[in-house]
């Protein structure tokens, strides 16, 4: 593929988020928040990509599957009105589907094609299959940490946020009670990433969050979330207690010693 194609993609993409406008204010600010996702995904991509040193052409990929990786959210969110897809449907997948349904990357070689959709497939799952073949692993790789970078965006300021004025989706629903899960904590404190399944407050939600950064895979990553001082600014909105403070610690000498492997 060259910057044609990429501009062609860019076009398609921006029409067919047009094509989702909605006439409700809620509906439209959770349809927006995807659509600006989608451009902060392809910049964070970018310069993963670029810190990899990758070439001319992997820079292109690298920035269109971080251009389609939610393309499934569009029609998630205009049937289901929500952004969960244990309530709905595989956004992956769906986003897959509209894709080959359109033909939207007609004008590429196979290859090509296969490698983004491919990597569209695995940016949401939990862990990634043992086998897959170089090329795909290190897109989905790229565009999974590039998707969790611009989410902590997203999320900080929904937490920022009076109830009136977030976008309703972003939060999973999850009632913002004081409470968390020991399940989660726990995950937190034990150095892997924690489960959807076990979420029942928006504060779990953000001790999932923190989790995340334990599935990072480039250093690159890891120096964006400082950068951006994404675990204070979480870490902000979470109860003050001695076990949260604790489990924190785990991921930020996690950071630290991520930072130093280089
Ligand atoms: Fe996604």
């Amino acid at each position: 593929m060259d910057q044609k194609d990429l501009t062609t993609l860019k076009n398609w993409f921006a029409g067919y988020c047009l094509s989702f406008s909605m006439p409700g204010q809620e509906d439209q600010r959770n349809i927006t928040i995807k659509k600006d996702h989608t451009y902060h995904v392809c910049l964070n991509a970018l310069r993963i990509a670029r810190d990899l040193n990758l070439g001319k052409r992997e820079l292109l990929l690298a920035e269109t599957i971080a251009l389609l990786h939610d393309v499934g959210r569009f029609a998630q969110y205009q049937q289901y009105k929500t952004f969960d897809d244990g309530l709905s449907t595989n956004h992956a997948a769906l986003g897959v589907k509209v894709l080959l349904e359109k033909a939207v990357l007609r004008e590429l070689p196979d290859h090509e094609q296969k490698l983004i959709l491919r990597a569209v497939t695995l940016h949401n799952v939990f862990t990634l299959p043992a086998e897959l073949d170089a090329a795909t692993r290190l897109f989905a790789n790229l565009v999974r940490d590039a998707d969790k970078l611009d989410i902590w965006r997203v999320l900080i300021e929904y937490y920022g946020q009076d109830q009136g004025s977030r976008a309703t989706a972003v939060g999973l629903g999850l009632p913002d009670a004081p409470e968390y899960s020991p399940k989660v904590l726990a995950s937190l404190r034990g150095g892997n990433m924690a489960r959807k399944a076990d979420l029942e407050t928006l504060n779990d939600f953000k001790l999932l969050q923190l989790t995340w950064i334990y599935d990072l895979n480039f250093a690159g990553s890891v120096r964006m979330v400082v950068e951006r001082g994404y675990i204070d600014k979480i870490v902000d909105t979470l109860p003050k207690n001695d076990e949260i403070r604790q489990a924190v610690e785990v991921v930020r000498a996690h950071v630290n010693g991520k930072l130093q492997a280089r």
